[in-house]
């Protein structure tokens, strides 16, 4: 059982990243009352759907349901109305969508939900990115980065996920948008499929990050977590 958060730095978030509801709550076990936040994400929720979200609520887990919504308008409201049924806080939507998408998600968000455009894929580095853009130089991560979240903050969406390079620059450009920053690594820890991952000294003025493999793929979870989120806040 959470005991609550903690004001200092940003919100830890553990992601869910197991492919049963059961093993997520052995690792809620295990790492006890220091997780308030947990992630559900395309993994767990496609294995377990709404009824992992919510035997996570009774257990007083407050939920970030990561499904980077990307699809017509019409549809993506309908999924975040259903998603504030289950108490979810927080809820992604893919950028990509545009103004239009992300309009119709935030009309549909009622209380508690709040909303985070997904910027980039921290697992995208610089030759996914200029394969998508054919080497481009008008179009670099930091100028999407910088397009998406202005769509955000006009359609009224609570902010944004992106890498920990863009931080400063979306903090100065979107000061009222909260930033969440995923893929969280110790100094020169392992990377796994992430091309962009963050250190805790980059993430200390996010507000919130989510710590997946740094934790559960660490040899001691446990100590992982209180480390990293330690040094996210000195
Ligand atoms: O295990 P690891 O720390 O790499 O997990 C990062 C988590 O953050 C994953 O659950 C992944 O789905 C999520 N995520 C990401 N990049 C984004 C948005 C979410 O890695 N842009």
């Amino acid at each position: 059982m959470p005991t609550g958060p903690d004001s200092r730095g940003p919100v830890p978030i553990l992601a869910l990243d197991v492919p049963r509801l059961a093993e997520a709550f052995r690792w809620l076990d295990r790492l006890g009352p220091r997780v308030d936040w947990v992630k559900v994400g395309l993994q767990l929720f496609a294995a377990e759907g709404p009824a992992a979200v919510r035997a996570l609520r009774r257990a007083g887990y407050r939920v970030f349901l990561d499904l980077k919504l990307f699809d017509i308008p019409n549809t993506v409201a309908g999924a975040v109305a259903a998603a504030a049924a289950w108490e979810v806080e927080l809820l992604t939507v893919h950028a990509l969508g545009g103004p239009a998408m992300l309009r119709a998600a935030q009309q549909a968000a009622s209380t508690p939900l709040r909303l985070l455009a997904v910027t980039a894929l921290t697992s995208w580095g610089e030759e996914h990115w200029a394969t998508l853009w054919g080497g481009s130089p008008a179009m670099t991560l930091s100028a999407w980065t910088q397009r998406a979240a202005a769509w955000a903050a006009a359609e009224g969406l609570h902010g944004v996920v992106a890498p920990a390079a863009e931080l400063a620059g979306l903090r100065a450009a979107y000061p009222g948008l909260a930033v969440l920053v995923p893929a969280l690594r110790p100094v020169g820890g392992p990377t796994h499929d992430q091309a962009r991952p963050a250190t805790p000294a980059e993430v200390r003025d996010a507000d919130y990050i989510v710590l997946g493999r740094a934790v559960t793929a660490a040899a001691d979870p446990v100590a992982a977590w209180d480390e990293l989120v330690r040094a996210c806040r000195a």
